[in-house]
């Protein structure tokens, strides 16, 4: 396995072009590199022990060609069982966190505020965390990674503002059950998917189709949930707990097509659409303007008495704003923008008509096994400058970057983009002064890949699947990766 890693090491730098040869400089001695799981995606166990039904376990039961292999996540790769071997690959790679979140419909069935907690759900949870910081691993807890309660989707889920109040519950059982142990937090992974693909384009569950309608009102809710957690730990735990709470959008890069002003335009825009829509509201208060003004002017043009964007009272602006300990982001890859004619047809109403850009790939860009993810390590960089300049340089943690192919043990495309990516933000830290101080590989192994199933693989293990004991074993992404957090160097001689 070392002879490999060393032949591939001294293959890339032998053969890299200067302008994508990863920097010999080393990773600041305080960062830290970790990776990440979610709940759904890992644990199986999926009607054991109390638990309750969730969106993903009801989408994949009721209506199974929603899935590309027709699989679920009924066991996964069974974590819940499997949660030591876990921590034993986690301790192998030698990671200094691991990122994983809670199964909301484990710990408290029904969702409900009020509802009952599922002791062995706590149980399940203590466990981890107990192995995980017996190992030395801190825990680094997603309290929302897209598996909602399926009470709460009859409800009417995230378009329903009550969630909120049911989310507040929840986020005080998790913090006074782990708080202890657990010193960072994210509420929500990726809000911007839960609403855009999950109300908007139904391309996750619950799968509905109400574009530029309930996915606003899902991001509303959302967004004030956020809030709410934040200041219930700050109110009732933080003192005593002194941990840090914050939320993990997502975005590409968007790179503009062209160097005219309209492309530069649409490209701004397509990053405030994205990314600002959530950390607009939380570091400076309110949407972005440039929603704001689209989304009312459309409405408008469109007939509808109020804005299909709803509102914040001044109260609301003032009591989001600042629920941040830190900023997280989710990066994958990057997309060019193109300004499109500005006509508003009145018949469409939709997310991508109020942002109205087009997005493409280079056709030179490298495939992933997902259509979505090119491989664009440049784009990193660009983003971390991005994020850096428009949010007033917070600390920054990577909270998922990673790349998917369709399997095998010698994953070097992998290893060159892991390499590739890290010698971006690398290049962020050390040469334009941006304060990224984490990263997190997704994933720490293959996993139940929502609507694509198990089809795409983005683990540094592979798993098993059709062994019931649901082995896991190293690829050659996992000894590099392991290399790197030991030396904090990306190629086999650093400065
Ligand atoms: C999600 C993960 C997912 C990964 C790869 C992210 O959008 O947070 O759950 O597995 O991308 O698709």
């Amino acid at each position: 396995m070392y002879a490999d890693l060393f032949l591939t090491l001294l293959f890339s730098v032998l053969l890299c072009k200067e302008a994508t040869c990863a920097t010999n400089q080393t990773f600041p001695n305080y960062f830290k590199f970790g990776v990440a799981t979610a709940s759904y995606q890992v644990e199986g166990a999926w009607n054991e022990d109390g638990k309750g039904e969730n969106i993903w376990d009801h989408l994949c039961h009721t209506n199974p060609d929603f899935v590309d292999d027709r699989s679920n996540g009924d066991i996964a790769c069974d974590s819940y069982h499997k949660y030591k071997d876990d921590v034993a690959m986690l301790k192998d790679l030698g990671v200094d966190f691991y990122r994983f979140s809670l199964s909301w419909s484990r710990l408290i069935p029904l969702g409900l505020a009020g509802s009952p907690v599922n002791q062995a759900g706590i149980d399940y949870y203590k466990n981890l965390i107990q192995e995980l910081v017996n190992n030395n691993i801190e825990p680094l807890v997603t309290i929302f990674h897209w598996d909602l309660p399926e009470t709460l989707q009859e409800y009417g889920g995230f378009p329903n503002p009550e969630i909120e109040e049911h989310f507040a519950y929840y986020a005080r059982v998790v913090f006074k059950n782990f708080g202890d142990s657990v010193k960072y937090w994210l509420t929500f992974n990726e809000p911007l998917q839960t609403c855009h693909e999950g109300y908007g384009i139904g391309f996750t569950a619950p799968g509905y189709k109400s574009s530029g309608l309930a996915e606003y009102k899902c991001t509303h809710t959302l967004i004030k949930a956020h809030a709410r957690a934040y200041h219930v730990y700050d109110e009732e735990f933080r003192t005593q707990q002194q941990g840090y709470v914050g939320i993990a959008p997502d975005t590409y890069w968007y790179e503009p097509a062209s160097g005219s002003v309209s492309d530069q335009e649409a490209a701004e825009r397509a990053l405030q659409f994205t990314y600002g829509w959530f950390a607009n509201p939380i570091f400076n208060g309110n949407y972005p303007s440039v929603m704001i003004e689209r989304i009312d002017e459309r409405s408008k043009l469109q007939g509808f008495a109020s804005s299909r964007l709803p509102k914040f009272t001044d109260e609301e602006v003032e009591y989001i704003k600042g629920t941040h300990d830190f900023l997280a982001i989710n990066a994958y890859s990057t997309l060019y923008v193109q300004a499109k004619e500005e006509e508003v047809d009145t018949a469409v109403i939709s997310y991508d008509s109020d942002l109205n850009v087009d997005t493409f790939f280079d056709d030179s860009w490298e495939e992933s096994a997902s259509s979505w993810l090119r491989v664009v390590p440049w784009g990193m960089r660009k983003l971390l400058n991005w994020l850096s300049k428009t949010y007033n340089h917070p600390e920054i943690f990577i909270t998922e970057n990673g790349v998917s192919d369709t399997g095998g043990l010698n994953d070097d495309r992998r290893i060159n983009y892991y390499r590739e990516y890290l010698s971006n933000v690398l290049e962020a830290i050390l040469d334009d002064g941006v304060n990224v101080t984490r990263y997190t590989a997704w994933s720490l192994m293959d996993n139940f890949e929502w609507a694509r199933g198990y089809t795409e693989k983005y683990g540094l293990y592979s798993v098993n699947f059709d062994d019931p004991g649901r082995p896991r074993t190293s690829k050659a992404s996992a000894s590099y990766y392991s290399s790197v957090i030991s030396s904090k160097c990306l190629v086999d001689n650093c400065e």
